[in-house]
């Protein structure tokens, strides 16, 4: 059994030569909404789930995005709406959230 059930990744990669990246697209913000609505729903911590940063991901042309392990998931989202359903759905129920997956062919 792994130490968390499952794992998120947010990219929140930060680029300041004005090319496109998921901090410029609202990922902190998600990332923070993310771990609050984890903890509030007594999700966090070993065997459960764990919300975490990363840095660039490589898939920038989806951004902002996030990949759930072990199923190696990969989501888009545009508002806090997004990640709840993403917390409450995949992350609680394993189920996942089609509506907001990324093309696979969406690289950098
Ligand atoms: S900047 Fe987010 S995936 Fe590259």
């Amino acid at each position: 059994m792994s130490y968390y059930e499952r794992h998120i990744f947010f990219c929140l990669n930060q680029r300041d030569n004005g090319e496109a990246c998921c901090a410029s697209q609202g990922a902190e913000a998600a990332f923070n909404h993310c771990k609050s609505r984890v903890k509030a729903a007594g999700l966090a911590g070993p065997g459960k789930v764990r919300v975490n940063r990363a840095g660039c991901l490589d898939r920038c042309a989806g951004g902002p995005v996030a990949v759930v392990y072990p199923e190696a998931v990969w989501y888009t989202f545009v508002d806090e709406a997004d990640i709840d359903e993403i917390v409450d759905s995949h992350l609680q129920r394993g189920e996942v959230v089609d509506r907001l997956l990324l093309a696979p062919h969406i690289g950098r």
